[in-house]
């Protein structure tokens, strides 16, 4: 079994349809020894969820809004993470910095270098190890957002704030080629699969096999 802890992320555009895989690579996870934890953001405490109601139900700046997004953050990677990380499992976060970058900066306009700045603040270095982006026109997350239930104040943004959040994803992604990896989600569920298992190859080697 594995001892060193892994931090995983996922992100994508809304409707971009991250959370039905989620599970199941928890599932896959567990079945390889690991011990995993599945958490998300805004949100994975009890403050952070107090603050995911705010962040999407509240107007507020963009500036509010990013900072709520780290504070949420800092209280998440003391509590949670960190620990987490330290005692060797693997965490699964459901959103992390990336979705501010790409949400905050790219969506709202928020400078960059305030971005920057919060993120060496509160996580003094930390990164994922890898981060699964899925990928899907913003035509098609949106027929997807509007076909299920009650939209969140990012969810009703237009359908060109949506474009910016994906551009910004793009940059981002560009920027960290190695720990960011493009999976398309429109594709049938177990090309879906294929694609994640292709992303985290190669640490799910066994610790012992190296
Ligand atoms: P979710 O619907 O995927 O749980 O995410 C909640 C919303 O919060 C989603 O619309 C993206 C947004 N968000 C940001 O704008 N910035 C962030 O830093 C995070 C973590 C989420």
């Amino acid at each position: 079994m594995s001892q060193s802890g892994r931090f995983i992320t996922v992100e994508g555009i809304d409707g971009a349809g991250k959370s039905s895989h989620i599970e199941w690579l928890r599932e896959y996870l567990t079945n390889l020894g690991h011990a995993v934890i599945v958490t998300r953001e805004p949100g994975g405490t009890p403050l952070g969820e107090a603050l995911r109601t705010m962040l999407l139900n509240e107007p507020m700046s963009p500036e509010t809004e990013m900072m709520l997004m780290f504070a949420a953050r800092a209280e998440h990677l003391v509590t949670v993470i960190r620990p987490a990380l330290a005692r060797g499992a693997w965490v699964i976060s459901d959103r992390f910095s990336d979705a501010t970058y790409a949400y905050q900066v790219g969506g709202r306009g928020v400078p960059a270098h305030k971005f920057t700045a919060l993120e060496s603040w509160v996580q003094d270095g930390l990164q994922p190890d890898r981060t699964i982006l899925f990928d899907v026109s913003v035509a098609t997350a949106q027929a997807r957002l509007h076909d299920t239930r009650v939209l969140d104040r990012f969810e009703r943004e237009a359908a060109d704030f949506h474009q910016r959040v994906r551009d910004a994803y793009h940059a981002r992604a560009a920027q960290f080629p190695e720990r960011i990896r493009l999976v398309a989600s429109d594709v049938p569920m177990a090309q879906v699969r294929e694609q994640i298992l292709l992303a985290l190859g190669d640490l799910l080697v066994p610790d012992n096999a190296v």
